[in-house]
């Protein structure tokens, strides 16, 4: 599988507002109260709303002059049905189809070709999931791995950030490019650790499903010596590490409890369309991160931070650690450390290096393997030139 990721030049194929036909978070459930709710996804605008304890989901422009459906009442409660603010154009929640002019008669007709979008919706942890694409949706839980899937096995708690840029960007960043030893070696999580920089073996392989590729780091080192500069880390940085590696960054080789008890591989994964599984070395834990695009220059990222049942104890210990710790240190600061940074990188030609193995291949499996409605339909927009170093 290594092969085809060092080919000289690589142009991938990424659209600029998502990819397509796969089912994404769209709002935590607890958001959509009694009155209708607008929202964003790959850059359609979708109205959401609740009727009898059911949710629907339609585009959110009316056929008859463009007002957002949002704006309007579920004026005849438990039909499914949706009234437009304007002139009272109805529509069924499920199918979209026109199914009354409120303003013209009983007697008017009602065309097929006024019916709106209607999109596919699942209720699952804690979230409403739409199906967003050209073709019939894939079962629920075809696209999420295990950990999220199967709630009796896991469960999670989750939360949920705004980034001000393409999704593309944050997605590259959840790829393994090894940013995260410098980039948040002074996060409150990471402060007395060694750093951990395993440059010198990386390697790729396809998931067994072929949802996704693991990555293997190995043979990490914690200083180097440059020339000229001296020792990284620097003796102001150094002194303070003084922690044994946390096994943070170790493999999911044969020696740790997830490969030996659960047999994963891997301790990251990128799993389409836009998902990276980080897991620990125990098995029993694993962050996943979801991109979500809204627009060209809007990203959700939802992070589900999943826990393994293994009981009522251990579940109140590991949420307990959650809100008193890791949803401080982790998915406040560590995560905005490089929110700050990904907001304000400027895409353009990339000259990528020997960290880059992982995001390569990632770009490149995401390009080829995208699900799509038809075989032609990725936009031309091609993302800046691999190059290998
Ligand atoms: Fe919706 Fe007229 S714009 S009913």
């Amino acid at each position: 599988m290594n092969k085809p990721f060092k080919e000289k030049v690589q142009q991938v194929d990424i659209p600029a507002l998502g990819l397509r036909n796969y089912w994404y978070p769209a709002i935590a459930r607890w958001r959509l109260g009694s009155r209708p709710k607008a929202v964003t996804l790959l850059g359609e605008k979708i109205v959401l709303f609740r009727d009898d304890g059911k949710v629907y989901a339609l585009a959110d422009r009316c056929s008859h002059r463009g007002a957002p459906l949002s704006m309007g009442k579920c004026l005849y409660r438990g039909s499914g049905t949706l009234s437009c603010p304007y002139h009272g154009w109805t529509f069924d929640g499920g199918t979209g189809k026109l199914v009354a002019k409120l303003m013209e008669g009983g007697e008017s007709p009602l065309p097929a070709r006024a019916a709106v979008k209607s999109y596919p919706i699942h209720e699952h942890a804690g979230f409403i999931w739409l199906f967003v694409g050209d073709m019939n949706p894939v079962p629920f839980p075809t696209d999420l791995p295990e950990c999220i899937a199967d709630d009796s096995k896991w469960f999670s708690i989750s939360n949920w950030r705004t980034y001000k840029c393409n999704w593309r960007l944050v997605m590259d960043n959840l790829a393994h490019d090894q940013h995260a030893p410098f980039l948040h070696r002074e996060s409150p999580e990471l402060l007395f650790q060694p750093i951990f920089k395993h440059a010198t073996r990386n390697s790729t392989e396809l998931l067994e499903d072929g949802t996704g590729i693991g990555h293997h780091a190995t043979h990490g080192v914690h200083v180097t010596h440059y020339e000229g500069l001296g020792p990284f880390p620097p003796p102001q940085e150094a002194w303070y590490r003084k922690l044994k590696p946390s096994g943070r960054g170790k493999d999911m080789d044969s020696t740790s409890a997830a490969n030996a008890k659960f047999g994963l591989k891997f301790r990251h994964m990128n799993m389409l369309p836009s998902i990276a599984l980080i897991g620990r070395p125990s098995g029993n834990f694993f962050t996943c991160r979801l991109v979500t695009p809204i627009d060209e220059e809007t990203t959700i990222l939802y992070n589900f931070n999943l826990f393994r049942r293994r009981g009522s104890i251990i579940a109140l210990l590991n949420s307990l650690k959650w809100v008193f710790w890791s949803s401080w240190a982790h998915d406040w600061l560590f995560s905005d450390q490089d929110k700050v940074v990904v907001e304000r990188i400027r895409p353009g030609p990339e000259l990528l290096s020997k960290t880059d193995v992982g995001l390569t291949a990632w770009r490149w499996f995401m390009a080829r393997n995208a699900r799509r409605a038809e075989p032609e339909a990725l936009s031309s927009e091609v993302v800046p030139q691999i190059v290998e170093h």
